[in-house]
């Protein structure tokens, strides 16, 4: 790794608090967290230890109370509504468990959608990386179809696929196989195996064991923190 490359994230003692008129919830507490371009890192942990809370934070969904946040080396803790959703649009791809595609739009709307947002690109251009984009994923058959017309895994495959046409320098991905079969889980990892092995970096929770198992590092989560971090063998 080039030493002048900073890493894609610095999370450094970031605590974030939800409170309500009953009860204040240390959702994470002072969290650090490095992650180099091309990792591929899983973030696994009990239910309500804080994973979808730190993946909204990372994802710049979400302020926080203290701490900082380095994205690719630049300081985004402080960054305002305009300019986190430029951040967001332009470095970040996004995967759910529950997909999150629009159902009124056909798949390659969906997929094209990121980079209307974005601007200055043209539409036959969108349409020419949008198709790009599913080809990579296996669905460039599917092109007119809605949303609803295909299986849970094939949906996911497009939230990815999605996640991918902006190029973004970091994909996260919340649960993405939670709601699938064991097949079409398979299929996802399958994919994110191979954009890892493309370069991209990826970050991605899951309280499967044997999923997280399939990426290079697992960063356990308990009661808001970081509780230990397993480096896998190559
Ligand atoms: N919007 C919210 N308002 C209040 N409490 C929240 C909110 N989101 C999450 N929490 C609380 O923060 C803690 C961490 O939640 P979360 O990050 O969703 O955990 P996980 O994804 O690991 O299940 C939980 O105790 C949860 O109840
Ligand atoms: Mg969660």
């Amino acid at each position: 790794m080039n030493e002048a490359t900073p890493p894609v994230i610095e999370l450094t003692g970031i605590s974030k608090r939800f409170s309500t008129e009953e009860v204040d919830t240390y959702a994470l507490r002072g969290v650090d967290l490095r992650i180099d371009k091309g990792e591929f890192v899983a973030v696994s942990g009990p239910s309500g230890c804080g994973k979808s809370t730190l993946m909204a934070v990372l994802g710049l969904l979400t302020g926080f109370d203290q701490g900082s946040y380095r994205l690719a080396g630049r300081d985004v803790g402080t960054l305002d509504g305009d300019a986190r959703a430029t951040v967001r649009n332009r470095h970040i791809g996004f995967v759910f468990q529950s997909f999150n595609l629009i159902g009124d739009l056909s798949v390659l709307e969906n997929v094209a959608l990121p980079l209307k947002f974005r601007g200055g690109v043209g539409k036959a251009e969108r349409q020419r990386r949008a198709e790009e984009a599913l080809q990579r994923v296996g669905l460039a058959q599917r092109l007119k179809h809605h949303p609803h017309q295909l299986s849970g895994g094939q949906q996911q495959r497009v939230a990815i696929a999605r996640a991918l046409v902006g190029e973004p320098d970091l994909i996260l991905a919340d649960e993405p196989t939670g709601n699938l079969d064991s097949q079409n889980a398979e299929t996802v990892m399958g994919l994110f195996d191979e954009l890892h092995r493309g370069g991209a970096t990826i970050c991605m929770v899951t309280h499967d064991a044997g999923l997280a198992a399939r990426a290079q590092r697992i960063v356990r989560m308990l009661d808001g923190r970081i509780q230990q971090t397993v480096q896998q063998a190559a």
